[in-house]
């Protein structure tokens, strides 16, 4: 048990002892100049276990993102995408305005394109219209409370796009709770596309960073436009140190992860004036709604001030995201005071 339980986010993980020791052991180098052993030691590791030729290391997960639009498209192109989407709401529109793409938007069911969208967002071939420049999908999906998609799924959908030859990017920011829940093995969530980007920053503990994945000539694009936006970094092994120390020891007991959020979930559903949707509890987010005018605000000051923070994500809207500074009595506590609160309601 923490003295606050803090589901506020995964990406406020406190790195782990064995990152602070690598950290402070790291082999750097100035990786402008190609010279940080463990910054290429990370980027390879990170290739190989999603089965691309290449890898980089960028600040974040906008970052990486926005690198992987800039060097998968050219400026005037569209970039389709569903509605929820981290990319779509979360990252400024450094699309629009890095990369001179313009978006399109789709809704979805549960944050997952279908084939059937992706066909018909395509644009034909006529002067009036944009050109189609590439598709993105999100997995697991922020938005819609991580929820997974399959590797068949995606792969239905990447073909479409391959047909038409477009290509597929991939925020997959959480893309390991999805291999972790559905048993799968992390490549076969990134044959199907042709570029990736995931984070070490989130549920896997590291303080800092993410990498962007796919073919060779892809990152040498990427590479560019890193140096460009000013994210050419020096004796960054320092913090790829971490990175490893994540890939290598924090993907496994992401299962915990989930196993808490589930019974957060079920505790939550059996609690008045809350409600949740338990079929969308698929790894560590958990999204749930209050229903009581104002609740959500309510919700959070309440549950604050007995050193539970948790996040509004709407008037009516709640997200608690689990991690490794949250324990099973965390979530026992986090039960008792949400209980507690809407008891007096
Ligand atoms: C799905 C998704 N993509 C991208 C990002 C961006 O990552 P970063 O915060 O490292 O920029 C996030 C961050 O929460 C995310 O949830």
């Amino acid at each position: 048990m923490h003295p606050v339980v803090d589901l506020r986010s995964d990406t406020l993980t406190q790195p782990t002892p064995a990152m602070r020791e690598a950290m402070a052991r790291a082999e750097v180098g100035d990786d402008v100049w190609e010279e940080d052993l463990t910054v290429k030691r990370l980027e390879a590791m990170a290739a190989e276990r999603l089965g691309k030729e290449a890898g980089l290391f960028v600040t974040s997960g906008t970052q990486g993102n926005l690198l992987s639009l800039c060097a998968q498209t050219q400026p005037g192109q569209e970039v389709v995408l569903d509605l929820d989407s981290h990319i779509f709401n979360y990252e400024v529109a450094g699309g629009a305005r890095l990369g001179n793409v313009q978006m399109r938007p789709v809704k979805t069911a549960r944050g997952f394109l279908t084939p059937e969208q992706v066909r018909e967002a395509l644009r034909p071939a006529n002067i009036h219209l944009p050109q189609t420049g590439l598709v993105c999908l999100e997995n697991t999906h922020n938005r819609h409370g991580g929820t997974c998609m399959t590797p068949e799924e995606m792969t239905a959908v990447a073909a479409v796009a391959h047909e038409a030859g477009v290509r597929v990017h991939l925020d997959g920011a959480r893309l390991f709770n999805a291999a972790i829940a559905l048993k799968r093995d992390p490549a076969e969530f990134t044959r199907p596309v042709d570029s990736v980007t995931f984070c070490v920053s989130k549920g896997l503990s590291a303080p800092v960073g993410s990498v962007v994945c796919g073919s060779k000539e892809f990152i040498g694009q990427v590479k560019r436009f890193r140096k460009m936006v000013g994210g050419g970094m020096r004796q960054v092994g320092v913090i790829a140190a971490a990175g490893i120390v994540a890939l290598e020891t924090m993907v496994d007991r992401l299962a915990e992860d989930h196993a808490n959020a589930r019974s957060l979930a079920e505790g939550i559903a059996r609690l008045p004036k809350l409600s949740v949707d338990l079929a969308s509890v698929q790894t560590n987010i958990v999204i749930f709604q209050v229903e009581r005018p104002g609740g959500a605000e309510a919700l959070v000051k309440g549950a604050a001030a007995r050193q539970v923070k948790i996040h509004a994500i709407g008037p009516a809207a709640i997200r608690c995201v689990t991690h490794k500074d949250v324990d099973a009595d965390d979530i026992t506590k986090t039960l008792e005071v949400f209980g507690d609160i809407t008891s007096r309601w």
